[in-house]
């Protein structure tokens, strides 16, 4: 069993509360990613898991040992830093066998555990470098190969690919995808990369101020952000907010926004008249060339082509949005049109806290 727990964990420094009170369970297996902005307290997080920052307050449990008080070396994890430190000095080989050879294990063993993970990261070809010999990205997978012929049952990883270019990024991704699949060590993954985050994650947690703000599935923080923050913090681009009013009465509610009306398909808990904010995503946006009661009226700034699909940004009133287009879709900067947005798809929040609103 090696499941996380983390109950009420507190880490201060100084005047900074980087870790405030976080409670998280991590089940057995699992692939969770911890996402923020950079300073929110994701690394410290993951060192106080580690045990290699004491925590002020608070327990960690690991399967169902408490182990808040362990020494790193007896708590099975093995941890990838951001500053994926490798021995310039060793080859790939003596890299990876390292952390074995430190605990003991026998020349044969270390040496089959050794080639199995360098086969599973394809750097078996590389046993013999040094790591100056190597590119980032082959680099990089001698830090992952290192951690996991460990046989960790928790692996920690703090923004492995962050040191690589965008291409080998979207390489390493799908590889440590496939490579949890095979070894299912539980695994505790930061980045400040939401793409990252949705692609990797069996479920995310939203760090904001050593808080986490909200925890599920990809498709749920993606879909029902619990937040103005998590909302606009996830997507690319993020989710557009404008200022609204609520409107209640016997037919069902609505919003008025920017002149438009629009029937939602569900009642918020907010009483008529009430200020709000609503959440849309570019791709729940549909732009019409002509007026209709449910059609947001706005201008034409600038219209992107990126491949598969265009950027359309328009300006409504005093907020500026971004709508994702086909491709062949066509608009001239100044033009007027008129946005219809997904009632369904429209994520309500509460214009003064910023919190979504249930209903
Ligand atoms: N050893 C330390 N001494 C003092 N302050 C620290 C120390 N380590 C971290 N902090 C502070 O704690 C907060 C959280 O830092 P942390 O490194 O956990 O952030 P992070 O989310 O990993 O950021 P990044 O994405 O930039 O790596 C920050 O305000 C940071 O300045
Ligand atoms: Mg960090």
């Amino acid at each position: 069993m090696a499941s996380i727990r983390m109950e009420r964990l507190r880490k201060v420094f100084g005047k900074v509360v980087a870790v405030a009170d976080v409670s998280l369970e991590i089940a057995d297996g699992e692939f969770m990613v911890l996402l923020g902005p950079s300073g929110c307290g994701k690394t410290t997080m993951l060192r106080c898991l580690a045990g290699l920052e004491r925590p002020d307050g608070g327990r960690v449990f690991i399967g169902d040992r408490d182990v808040t008080d362990a020494p790193p070396a007896t708590r099975g994890i093995a941890m990838v830093f951001q500053s994926y430190a490798v021995f310039p000095h060793m080859t790939v080989r003596d890299n990876i066998a390292f952390g074995l050879r430190m605990r003991g294990v026998p020349p044969d063993k270390v040496r089959r555990r050794v080639e199995d993970g360098a086969a599973l990261l394809q750097i078996d070809q590389l046993l013999d470098r040094y790591p100056a010999q190597l590119s980032g990205g082959q680099r990089q997978r001698v830090a992952v190969a290192r951690a996991i012929v460990m046989q960790p049952e928790v692996l920690l990883m703090d923004e492995p690919l962050s040191n690589l270019d965008a291409l080998l990024r979207l390489q390493m991704r799908a590889e440590l995808k496939r490579l949890h699949e095979e070894v299912r060590s539980t695994t505790v993954y930061v980045t400040h990369d939401q793409v990252e985050a949705l692609s990797l994650g069996q479920r995310i947690a939203v760090i904001r101020g050593g808080q986490v703000v909200q925890c599920d599935t990809p498709g749920r923080v993606y879909d029902a952000p619990a937040n103005r923050f998590v909302g606009g913090f996830i997507g690319s681009p993020p989710m557009n907010f404008l200022d609204a009013t609520l409107r209640r009465d016997g037919a069902g509610a609505a919003v008025e926004v920017g002149g438009a009306r629009i029937p939602l398909p569900r009642a918020p808990q907010a009483a008529d008249g009430g200020e709000v904010v609503v959440g849309i995503r570019p791709e729940h946006i549909a732009v019409q060339p002509a007026p209709s009661p449910d059609g947001v009226r706005a201008r034409v700034v600038v219209l992107e082509p990126l491949g598969p699909q265009a950027l359309l940004t328009v300006r409504a009133g005093a907020e500026t949005l971004k709508v994702t287009t086909p491709v062949e879709f066509h608009a001239e900067p100044g033009a007027e049109v008129w946005l219809r947005f997904d009632a369904a798809r429209i994520r309500l929040m509460d214009a003064r806290t910023g919190d979504a609103l249930a209903g």
